[in-house]
């Protein structure tokens, strides 16, 4: 799908993904200490809203301008200090540049064809701090067999060990497995990697 396919999409209902942040986002982040984090296709808000209420200070980038309109109306609700602390820009991540400096950045159910998801993993990578974290989640590869919704298009899941190959010399795991969600439809599953960059002074950097 494409900006303008995604606008359309967003336009047909109220908010698609809901103000709850995603579970898992919330079970890995929760006793991270606060910092900067980037959330790549923010969508609508709901993660990095959910920490910028927690001190996080959060730049979301989408390309979708009706997601990022809702976004801000959200946000429109949340106490100043929180508002303060969100950056909501309309971005293509496969080419916008994404600075540095990040203590997380968040992939989460963004869907590329397989050579653009593995440029967006290294600038995403290179977005990071030392000992800072990026966190990939989406549809696994086995879904389209299960039935249980999410994009059509086969060559745009993957699977954990597609997502360790693409961080592989350049991170270290953390999290590599498959999270089973409950659907109306089934039980649908995802992909989840979670890794660091290695600190200053850490064996990976020569020390
Ligand atoms: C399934 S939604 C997930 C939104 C959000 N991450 C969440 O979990 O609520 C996928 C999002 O990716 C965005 N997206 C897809 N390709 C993109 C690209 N190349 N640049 C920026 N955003 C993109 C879409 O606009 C959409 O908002």
């Amino acid at each position: 799908m494409d900006a303008s396919a995604w606008d359309e999409r967003y336009s047909q209902s109220d908010l698609v993904w809901g103000v709850p942040p995603n579970a898992v986002l919330v079970e890995q982040a929760t006793s991270l200490p606060r910092g900067c984090a980037l959330d790549l296709a923010c969508g609508e808000g709901r993660n990095a809203l959910w920490l910028a209420t927690r001190g996080w200070k959060v730049t979301g980038l989408d390309y979708s301008v009706v997601a990022l309109d809702k976004a801000a109306r959200v946000a429109a609700e949340a106490p100043r200090s929180v508002r303060e602390r969100l950056d909501y820009r309309v971005a293509d991540v496969t080419g916008a540049d994404l600075g540095g400096e990040y203590n997380l950045v968040l992939m989460i159910y963004l869907h590329l064809a397989p050579t653009e998801r593995l440029q967006v993993v290294n600038r995403a990578i290179s977005a990071l701090k030392p000992d800072g974290i990026l966190m990939i989640l989406g549809h696994d590869a086995v879904n389209p067999t299960q039935e249980v919704g999410g994009p059509q298009d086969p060559e745009i899941f993957y699977t954990p060990d597609d997502l360790v190959a693409s961080v592989k010399g350049k991170l270290e795991v953390d999290v590599a497995e498959r999270r089973y969600r409950e659907t109306d439809a089934g039980t649908a599953i995802d992909a989840l990697v979670v890794a660091h960059r290695p600190g200053l002074g850490s064996q990976e950097n020569g020390a």
